[in-house]
């Protein structure tokens, strides 16, 4: 794979802390009740929201990235997160391993045969009525003008295949038409940066 973030890994974080800070507390919050859960974070980036998870009690915690620049800002720190070098759409994991997976601004970057595959993913190495969390983009009628402008203008930076993907999820109506009915359960929807990006569980069935 094309390594992508080779020059923005190390200010990733501090780069984006405005705008991802409050989504990564909302997510906190969410999984608060969940601080013993088998969690995994595909495509995990820096590992940062993980890291707040383990700062705040959660002790099974597990993440992947395909990017050896992600990783290496992931491993920084005092953690006891479990990190891989691995493949979203193909894990090595058994199936059902996990209560919770969690897929973080990781979906509407890709074409759609990989989101496909990645969804897959998740649902297979999800345990019987596990959880998984979703983090991305999402237009519609409560999206602010405002929301919309600002992450358009993230994305446009990001630029190429990423952002013409972005463009394809926007306009196939992002996660609703990707979620399979048969598959998960909307449990919760919650939204954040002008009710542009959502934090959404599911329940896979
Ligand atoms: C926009 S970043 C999001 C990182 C993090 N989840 C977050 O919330 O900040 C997308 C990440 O997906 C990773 N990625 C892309 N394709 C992947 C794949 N097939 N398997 C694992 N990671 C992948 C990239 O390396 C990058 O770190």
């Amino acid at each position: 794979m094309k390594e992508e973030y080779i020059s923005s890994a190390k200010i990733y974080d501090p780069m984006l802390y405005f705008a991802l800070n409050p989504i990564r507390l909302t997510v906190l919050e969410e999984l608060s009740q969940h601080k013993d859960s088998a969690i995994l974070d595909l495509c995990c980036g820096t590992g940062n929201q993980l890291k707040l998870l383990s700062k705040n009690g959660f002790k099974n915690l597990h993440c992947l990235d395909l990017s050896e620049s992600m990783l290496r800002v992931a491993k920084k720190g005092e953690h006891s997160i479990e990190i891989y070098f691995e493949d979203a759409t193909k894990t090595s994991f058994d199936d059902d391993t996990f209560d919770i997976v969690m897929l973080s601004f990781a979906i509407h970057e890709k074409n759609r045969e990989t989101q496909e595959k990645m969804l897959g993913e998740a649902y297979r190495i999800l345990k019987e009525n596990g959880t998984i969390l979703i983090v991305d983009f999402s237009f519609d009628e409560k999206t602010t003008k405002l929301g919309r402008i600002g992450i358009d203008f993230i994305e446009r930076i990001a630029g190429g295949e990423h952002y013409l993907n972005f463009k394809k999820y926007i306009a196939n109506d992002g996660l609703t038409s990707l979620i399979k009915a048969d598959k998960f359960e909307l449990v919760k929807d919650s939204r954040k940066a002008f009710n542009g990006v959502t934090i959404s569980t599911y329940q896979k069935i």
